[in-house]
């Protein structure tokens, strides 16, 4: 069995990539076990406080530590990551030599009201990744963008086209993990 860690950039409710995320870790065969990763009680990293870990960093690293793939769904904030995503990356990216990130293979589905889907977010993410040596699905790319027509008020993903796009996106993920 691997475990999937699913990590959503958005801590609201009624957050459209968390709907989005639900509906992607259902597509995965039942080899997989998907864990959603929560970093809303992170302590702000402070590289100080390094000395001696908040226990909020101790169990964020050891969640993340023991997962065979991370697969990031964020909104678009201002062009780029929420913060907290940031820093939930910063977080786990330390103490230095001790990243719990590295090595694993990764992909990113940005998720956007707007026409084009979270670009930004998306590829800033990716920058990050690539120094934090997450190894990140490159084809295809996922920009879902106009959620609000995608999603019923339910939160579902209605959207027939969306859904085998997402349908798909899942398969090319399952295939980039067991690349590993
Ligand atoms: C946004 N939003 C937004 N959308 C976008 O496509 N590009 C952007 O740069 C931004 N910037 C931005 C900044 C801040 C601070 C907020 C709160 C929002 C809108 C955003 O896409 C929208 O609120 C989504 O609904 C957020 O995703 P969740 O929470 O629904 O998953």
């Amino acid at each position: 069995m691997k475990n999937i860690g699913i990590i959503v950039g958005s801590l609201r409710e009624g957050s459209f990539n968390k709907a989005v995320a639900n509906y992607v870790s259902e597509q995965f065969p039942e080899a997989y076990q998907t864990t959603f990763i929560d970093f809303s009680k992170l302590d702000i990293y402070n590289q100080d406080l390094d000395e001696t870990p908040p226990e909020s960093w101790v169990a964020f690293r050891n969640s993340v530590k023991g997962l065979d793939a991370l697969l990031f769904v964020t909104p678009e904030y201002n062009r780029s990551i929420p913060g907290g995503l940031k820093n939930a990356l910063d977080v786990g990216s330390r103490p230095y030599g001790q990243s719990v990130w590295g090595g694993k293979p990764g992909g990113v589905i940005s998720v956007s009201p707007g026409a084009i889907g979270g670009f930004g977010a998306n590829h800033h993410l990716r920058q990050v990744l690539s120094f934090l040596d997450v190894y990140t699905l490159q084809q295809p790319e996922a920009y879902v963008g106009h959620i609000e027509g995608v999603l019923d008020d339910g939160g579902q993903v209605v959207d027939e086209h969306t859904k085998q796009f997402l349908d798909d996106y899942a398969q090319a993920f399952i295939r980039w993990i067991e690349k590993f």
